[in-house]
């Protein structure tokens, strides 16, 4: 129970902190003007349904920078302060290992399969792209600031912090709430900036229509996918592209955040079964450092929810303020095992260990099939918002690129939804097992991206691609065919390794037909109205696996 304030805060890195939100006033204020008449579906300001906007205190690197380290070559910032010396980490690097707090990385390892250049005379015609919001202050829910006010409370009264702790007895607590930090405007901008050079040439600048990209009212969704336009077109991006900001708030359907049209989901997330793994994994992993921090907490009664706590403080003054001395306190096994918490609350809460895995992210995937084969959105059995999805003009069919921005939950969802069973895997509550493959920070770190390309060739692509030269590398006697492609992070996910019916590939693509044909059932397999609406009892980790009731 002394959990639940700080693992609310779990249920935390989403967004489910349904903070009572007041729509501010609409006015005809627009910040990007739309061709069309009635509804100014494209209003970005005023900002309604903007939830919580708590700005913290500024930086002050230049003057709360270490700067050098024993045993550690200066390193200049850049712009974060991440070269402290962790013990056990051997030059890996504990901000890769911080779930879904982890700053954005390109996936180095990948996910099973290298990389491959197209055929020469082969094209890629579109591009979908489903992109997370950046760096960002806690979430309201994670109870952080009260546990600030904990310790300056504890030190104002004469408790003195000694040994790793004793940099306490001068700390305050100074983050803000939701919104992004500087870290996470530039995790975007570059990441526009990235799509540019990748995919600049598909932009169409003769349509009769702006790009339309979708993100959520939330502010920080909407300054993502600002600072992602600016990245890829420049400042005068709205000379290019319309942002639709879809409703984010309880009751509300939106594709970008399926889990709140989804009562189950809601009600799953505020239950002690969702709860139960990642308490008991936490009461394990932090029992020993606990023992330790307590006999520097000069008598405070420090618990394994404060150690937690003091993780997550590293993660998030790190993006605030570009360096946080909470890092060191944990040697690199804790950040493993940090990580790994949120790895089981991710599976357990949108993943396939979830009974509404599968649901929360079906929406999303059915518009992706409906843009694939051009048409409006037909299926209505999901909670995509229909008033937009049925309507040209907030749900064009007719793009070569697709910009949409969600959270780390609705990413996670949406890989189930597709059913991605490669990330299914069980994650025992003892610890994590030799061939896991589901990592939140190698998944949805802060502006973590899926890029889906559809690709067309003249002939197929032998599924053994050569290396090297790529002139002659077509199945002779074959005919044009077309291919999907999803990268994760800057890798490749390889579709045979979750679907039996895409070939083994070296390059992981599948044939666009097959591909569909598969998805053809994930609708009924996400059992959305039963999920979502049904009348079944929650059941115990490991009984879910495939994102569905069990
Ligand atoms: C397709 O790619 C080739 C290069 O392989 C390029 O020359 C050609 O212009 C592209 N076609 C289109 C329609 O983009
Ligand atoms: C901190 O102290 C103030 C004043 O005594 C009190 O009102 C507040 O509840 C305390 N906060 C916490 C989190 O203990
Ligand atoms: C670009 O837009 C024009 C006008 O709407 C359309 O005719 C053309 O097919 C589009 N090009 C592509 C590659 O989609
Ligand atoms: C769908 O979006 C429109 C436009 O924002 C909004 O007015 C409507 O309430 C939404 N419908 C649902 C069911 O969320
Ligand atoms: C909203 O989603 C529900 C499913 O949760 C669906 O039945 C309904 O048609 C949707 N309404 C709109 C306007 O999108
Ligand atoms: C839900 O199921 C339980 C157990 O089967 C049953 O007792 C209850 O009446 C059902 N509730 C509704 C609203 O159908």
């Amino acid at each position: 129970m002394r959990f639940q304030s700080s693992l609310s805060a779990l249920t935390l890195a989403v967004a489910v902190e349904a903070a009572a939100v007041e729509p501010r006033a609409t006015t005809t204020t627009t910040s990007t003007s739309s061709t069309t008449t009635g509804p100014n579906w494209f209003q970005t300001t005023p900002e309604l349904y903007a939830g919580t906007t708590e700005t913290g205190s500024a930086p002050f690197l230049a003057e709360t920078n270490p700067v050098t380290f024993t045993g550690v070559s200066y390193t200049p910032n850049y712009p974060l302060q991440t070269s402290e010396p962790i013990q056990g980490a051997n030059g890996q690097n504990i901000f890769h290992w911080m779930g879904n707090l982890s700053p954005y990385y390109p996936s180095v390892d990948g996910f099973g399969v290298e990389e491959y250049p197209l055929p020469s005379g082969t094209n890629i015609t579109q591009m979908h792209l489903l992109q997370r919001h950046g760096s960002r202050y806690p979430s309201s829910s994670e109870g952080l600031a009260t546990w600030g006010e904990k310790i300056m409370n504890l030190t104002a009264k004469g408790t003195k912090f000694t040994d790793n702790l004793a940099f306490l007895n001068d700390w305050s607590y100074g983050l803000g709430l939701e919104i992004l930090v500087a870290r996470g405007r530039q995790e975007l901008f570059d990441s526009g900036i990235l799509n540019w050079y990748n995919y600049g040439k598909l932009y169409n600048s003769s349509s009769s229509h702006k790009l339309v990209a979708r993100t959520t009212t939330e502010d920080r969704m909407l300054k993502s996918a600002e600072n992602f336009l600016a990245g890829f077109f420049g400042l005068d991006w709205t000379e290019y592209a319309n942002l639709l900001p879809i409703i984010e708030e309880v009751g509300y359907n939106n594709s970008l955040i399926g889990m709140y049209a989804c009562d189950k989901a809601l009600e799953w997330e505020e239950s002690s079964l969702m709860m139960e793994p990642i308490e008991e994994w936490m009461e394990t992993y932090l029992k020993d450092i606990t023992a330790t921090l307590k006999k520097q907490a000069g008598g405070y009664d420090w618990t394994v929810a404060d150690s937690y706590d003091a993780q997550a403080l590293c993660a998030y003054e790190t993006v605030s303020f570009g360096y946080s001395p909470f890092c060191e306190l944990f040697d690199f096994a804790h950040w493993k095992d940090y990580s790994y918490l949120i790895d089981i609350e991710f599976a357990v809460m949108s993943g396939f260990a979830s009974p509404a895995g599968r649901a929360q992210g079906i929406a999303w995937v059915e518009e992706f099939l409906a843009r694939v084969q051009g048409h409006l959105l037909t299926v209505t059995d999901t909670d995509a918002n229909m008033t937009l999805d049925t309507n040209e003009v907030t749900f064009p069919t007719d793009q070569t690129l697709y910009f949409d921005f969600a959270h780390d939950a609705s990413i996670v969802s949406t890989l189930t939804a597709f059913g991605f069973e490669q990330f299914a895997g069980s994650l025992p509550v003892t610890g994590p097992p030799a061939d896991q493959e589901f990592f939140t920070s190698k998944i949805v770190p802060f502006a973590g991206r899926i890029n889906i390309e559809i690709i067309r060739a003249p002939h197929k692509v032998p599924a053994k691609r050569p290396t090297g030269s790529q002139a002659e590398a077509y199945v002779a006697g074959t005919s044009e065919t077309y291919y999907v492609h999803f990268l994760l992070n800057q890798r490749t996910l390889p579709l045979h390794s979750s679907f039996t019916g895409c070939e083994y590939r070296d390059d992981g693509w599948c044939e666009l037909d097959t591909f569909l044909a598969i998805q053809k059932d994930s609708l009924a397999q996400s059992q959305f109205d039963y999920a979502c609406n049904g009348n079944y009892t929650f059941t115990s980790y490991g009984t879910v696996t495939n994102g569905v009731p069990a």
